[in-house]
């Protein structure tokens, strides 16, 4: 017991507990709208929501339908939307040229929300997976992936993203030193002020699941991402790749998946005290929101302690699925 704490019954824990009132008046964290980026999935068409089947709730939208998405997500106060999209597999390939296409549905989906919404920040995917027919976050060659000539093709797309207005960079490919070959190249392409929210520590996860079905990738996907993606035994691991990405550049730093890795969220923080946000993943979220399906679990609080509990765990935000939902219910109380 720490010095201070006198022994029951002087000190019963039970009495800041008795009241709301109380409750509230000791509560040391805090979950508002302001932590909030909401990843969305893209498609090509006119007016299409079309349903992901893995994750309940959760829809692909067509560019003028992100557009309406987007207006109302400002108009909760959420500031910041990520952009993902599903390509279409006819324009898929093995050079992955698709991913720095002026014109790709990321690149249009970004001009058109910055365009109609000045008032949300626009956040995009570095990485190559949309657009590989191989579905990998990088270059296959021989069954391998190559680490330097696939930095080349993100800092290309990252430019192309830059050029469309996005705000928030996040390469999210975990191949080494990418960070620092755009940083270079925004520098000196003028585009000094766009952000890089690095996936610094993301693990090789079978919590993406869902998200592959969302975009496409998951029946393209050949092999694993094990030689790019973290071991989900390492934490050292972690900070040494973090502190990399710092000093290479980023602004803010995310560990991936959340929930199992909230220990790492922990380290993260203390360590450097940088922003830093753990992405509340597609498998957490259908977790969640089929078994609230289901009638297993309340899928409203479950949602509101699983998101309480990144902000405990030391994280500045959360890229949730929930996004919408959750500022909706934090509005009404
Ligand atoms: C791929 C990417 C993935 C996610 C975001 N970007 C999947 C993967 O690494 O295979 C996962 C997000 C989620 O599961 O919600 N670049």
């Amino acid at each position: 017991m720490h010095p201070s704490q006198a022994p029951f019954p002087a000190t019963r824990f039970r009495r800041t507990r008795q009241s709301a009132q109380v409750r509230a008046l000791v509560q040391e964290n805090a979950l508002t709208v302001g932590d909030l980026i909401w990843p969305v999935f893209l498609r090509d068409g006119k007016d299409v929501v079309e349903p992901v089947a893995s994750m309940p709730g959760v829809s692909r939208l067509s560019v003028d339908n992100v557009v309406k998405a987007a207006r109302e997500a400002a108009s909760l106060g959420i500031p910041a939307i990520c952009l993902f999209p599903y390509t279409d597999p006819a324009k898929k390939t093995e050079d992955c040229a698709e991913a720095w296409n002026p014109d790709n549905l990321s690149n249009s989906a970004t001009r058109a929300i910055k365009d109609a919404v000045p008032d949300i920040a626009v956040m995009t995917d570095v990485a190559l997976d949309p657009y590989n027919s191989l579905g990998h976050d990088g270059f296959v060659v021989d069954g391998k992936i190559p680490n330097d000539e696939t930095v080349d093709a993100l800092v290309r797309q990252a430019l192309s993203q830059a050029r469309a207005g996005a705000d928030i960079i996040g390469p999210s490919d975990m191949m080494d030193s990418r960070i620092g070959a755009i940083r270079t190249e925004l520098e000196s392409e003028g585009f000094k002020d766009v952000m890089l929210l690095s996936y610094a520590a993301k693990y090789a996860s079978a919590f993406y699941g869902p998200f592959r079905d969302a975009v496409g990738a998951s029946g393209a996907l050949v092999g694993d991402k094990t030689t790019y993606q973290m071991n989900p035994a390492n934490s050292n691991e972690a900070l040494r790749l973090v502190e990399r990405d710092l000093r290479e550049g980023a602004d803010m730093v995310m560990v991936k998946p959340g929930m199992p890795y909230l220990d790492i969220c922990r380290r993260v923080k203390d360590a450097f005290g940088a922003p830093t946000y753990a992405y509340q993943v597609s498998g957490e979220y259908a977790m969640i929101a089929g078994a609230a399906e289901n009638g297993w679990i309340d899928g409203q609080k479950a949602m509101l302690e699983s998101l309480m509990c990144f902000k405990r765990a030391g994280c500045d935000g959360v890229l949730t699925y929930f996004a919408p939902q959750v500022a909706r219910l934090l509005q009404d109380n």
